[in-house]
């Protein structure tokens, strides 16, 4: 008789927690080639210069344009290698996890999408709305596989249900948050596409609106963002939520917190690339954070009815 593989648990939260980090990393990668004008750093593919795979010494291409690209390149071969496992493995988890296969399959859909926005991005000839989708894409998929982390966290447990941890309200206003938080990133690329980091030298602008405009929309959008954790976390305190919400809760604030001083700084210095690509990470970051809190507001059923995990008794949802 043949005993049939399954994914080890941990193995799947290897995956999903790198999928977390190569979509949101591959984001700021990306920006460090544009800020850095490497797009051409390796002008030919596979191979970076005819004759090497690697960067090679070359008096018409910088050291550093051809490292950042080649990076950019390593990275996101590392990413097909890590969202194809994650799908197999998905595959392979026992007992079946029907949830966890959609959001594992999510990630290659969204590495396939980026890849085609990529090539549109260049036949447009970095057209300011392309790379702002481009870099936009990137949202979403890191929203999932940070869900896809959740639920390979949950492995281990008889069923695939939650429960919800907090009241209805909490994730009334978490969903308004999150809403809010798109439209703060909506805003910052749109702050990039009229600035002086668009793409290259020669790409027409965003010249409907000027950079303070839009800079100042920007901010305004992260005064509502502050605004409405201010009200989050009051709302938490009052209904005793648990631990792991108001931790996560705790984190959100000090990364939007750096997030905006960032951009602050970065405005008044005149975006210098360094800082301009450390906006990008914090911009991921505060989404990765804000899903890993809304991942918080809901519980895998306990075993036990009595089991105590602070699971409000709500009827179970199936995909959150
Ligand atoms: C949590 C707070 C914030 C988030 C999540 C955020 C997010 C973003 C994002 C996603 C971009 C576009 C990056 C790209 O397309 O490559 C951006 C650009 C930008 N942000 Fe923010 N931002 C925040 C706060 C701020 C603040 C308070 C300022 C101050 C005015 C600011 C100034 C800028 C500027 C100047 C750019 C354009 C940089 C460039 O030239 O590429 N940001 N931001």
């Amino acid at each position: 008789m043949t005993t049939r593989w399954s994914t080890p648990p941990v193995l799947m939260r290897v995956l999903a927690v790198l999928a977390v980090v190569g979509q949101g990393g591959i984001a700021v990668t990306g920006a460090v080639v544009r800020v850095t004008g490497s797009g051409l750093g390796c002008p030919t593919w596979p191979e970076c210069f005819p004759g090497s795979l690697v960067p090679t010494p070359n008096p018409e291409v910088a050291t550093l344009h051809q490292w950042v690209e080649f990076s950019n390149r390593l990275l996101t071969i590392a990413l097909v290698v890590v969202v194809a496992a994650c799908v197999v493995a998905a595959v392979f988890v026992r007992p079946r996890r029907r949830r966890l296969r959609w959001l594992a399959a999510a990630m290659p859909l969204g590495v396939v999408a980026q890849a085609v926005l990529g090539g549109i991005t260049v036949l447009t000839g970095l057209a300011w709305y392309t790379v702002a989708a481009h870099f936009l894409v990137s949202v979403p998929l890191v929203w999932l596989a940070v869900l896809l982390a959740r639920d390979a966290w949950a492995l281990g447990r008889a069923g695939e249900s939650r429960v919800t941890t907090v009241p209805r309200a909490v994730r009334g206003l978490l969903v308004v948050t999150g809403v809010v938080l798109v439209a703060l990133l909506v805003a910052g690329t749109l702050v990039t596409s009229a600035g002086p980091h668009a793409g290259d030298a020669a790409t027409p602008r965003l010249d409907a609106l000027t950079v303070p405009q839009l800079a100042t929309l920007h901010a305004d959008l992260l005064c509502v963002f502050l605004g409405l954790l201010v009200g989050l976390g009051f709302l938490l305190h009052a209904v005793g939520a648990p631990r792991p919400v108001v931790v996560r809760f705790r984190v959100l604030v000090l990364i939007t917190l750096a997030q905006g001083a960032l951009g602050g700084v970065q405005y008044a210095l005149g975006v210098p690339e360094v800082l301009v690509a450390l906006h990008v990470l914090g911009a991921m970051l505060t989404t990765a954070t804000t899903a890993w809190l809304w991942a918080a507001t809901t519980a895998p059923v306990p075993r036990e009815p009595s089991g105590g995990t602070g699971a409000v008794a709500s009827p179970a949802l199936s995909a959150s």
